[in-house]
């Protein structure tokens, strides 16, 4: 892929590898655009890049969505690249019932749902633009579910399911389909189960981790990982089981 002189929408901007993500597609000379829902927190984002062009948007909600399309249409009709970054993560014990999951954001509206109706509502958009692609980020749980989050991982190995799919089915649209997949990167993800798991620290930047992207995204490399993931992505079933077991042995 082309990584210059693309217009491109981040969703989930404004922190973390979406941030980081931002900032290495400004610095490599492209139109860039972040959502995300806390305004304050674009604004800091726009401060530090006055280039950057923000729009505070709830990808969870349908109304916010068809916004967000209407309004990169009528302002940046040269959008090529979309990236379905914006995610929650949440520690969920089934063995307490099902309130948890009732209560608390929904990963699945999050983390799955509205990447998949995004690429639908903008796939008439990209379709015929130069440099075309989906870049959607999942995760090494996707590959190797975390017993403690288990919606999560459930999402994001829909994600990867999704992506390989949406692949296969572009390809005659001529809009590339990549699929990020982040191992642990040291962000504001899930910070309760962080705080609880005594502030586990990853010694990953978004800034190294997106650095390796970026390299990736430039060598047309469709399922990007980094570190743990990129075995994952590679790995037969007995070593997925082999890692499953030594991640979960404590739960
Ligand atoms: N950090 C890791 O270890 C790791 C590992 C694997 C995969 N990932 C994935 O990487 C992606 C980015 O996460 P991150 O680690 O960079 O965490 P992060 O710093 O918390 O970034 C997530 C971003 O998504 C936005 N967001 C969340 N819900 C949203 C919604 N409903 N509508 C719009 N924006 C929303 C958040 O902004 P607002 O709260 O302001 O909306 C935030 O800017 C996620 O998909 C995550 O699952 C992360």
């Amino acid at each position: 892929m082309e990584i210059s002189g693309n217009t491109i929408l981040i969703t989930g901007g404004a922190t973390g590898i979406g941030y980081a993500m931002a900032e290495a597609f400004l610095e490599a000379k492209n139109e860039v655009i972040i959502c995300g829902r806390r305004e304050v927190m674009l604004l800091e984002a726009q401060k530090k890049y006055p280039d950057l062009h923000i729009k505070v948007c709830n990808v969870a909600e349908e109304a916010d969505r068809k916004t967000l399309v209407e309004w990169i249409n009528a302002n940046f009709r040269n959008l090529n690249i979309l990236v379905n970054n914006a995610g929650v993560q949440r520690d969920i014990d089934f063995t307490k019932g099902v309130a948890e999951y009732l209560t608390g954001e929904s990963e699945i509206k999050i983390n799955l749902e509205a990447p998949i109706v995004l690429s639908g509502l903008f796939i008439p958009y990209l379709t015929g633009k130069k440099e075309a692609a989906i870049i959607n980020v999942s995760s090494g749980l996707g590959f190797v579910p975390a017993a403690r989050m288990p919606v999560y991982s459930a999402t994001k190995a829909g994600m990867h399911a999704f992506s390989m799919a949406l692949r296969h089915q572009l390809l005659k649209l001529g809009i590339k389909v990549f699929e990020v997949v982040p191992p642990a990167v040291d962000t504001e993800l899930n910070p309760e189960g962080r705080a609880k798991r005594g502030n586990f620290k990853a010694n990953l930047t978004p800034e190294e981790f997106v650095a390796a992207v970026m390299k990736g995204f430039k060598d047309d490399i469709f399922e990007i990982g980094y570190r743990m993931t990129e075995g994952s992505i590679k790995a037969s079933r007995a070593d997925l089981d082999k890692s499953f077991q030594q991640m979960n042995s404590r739960w």
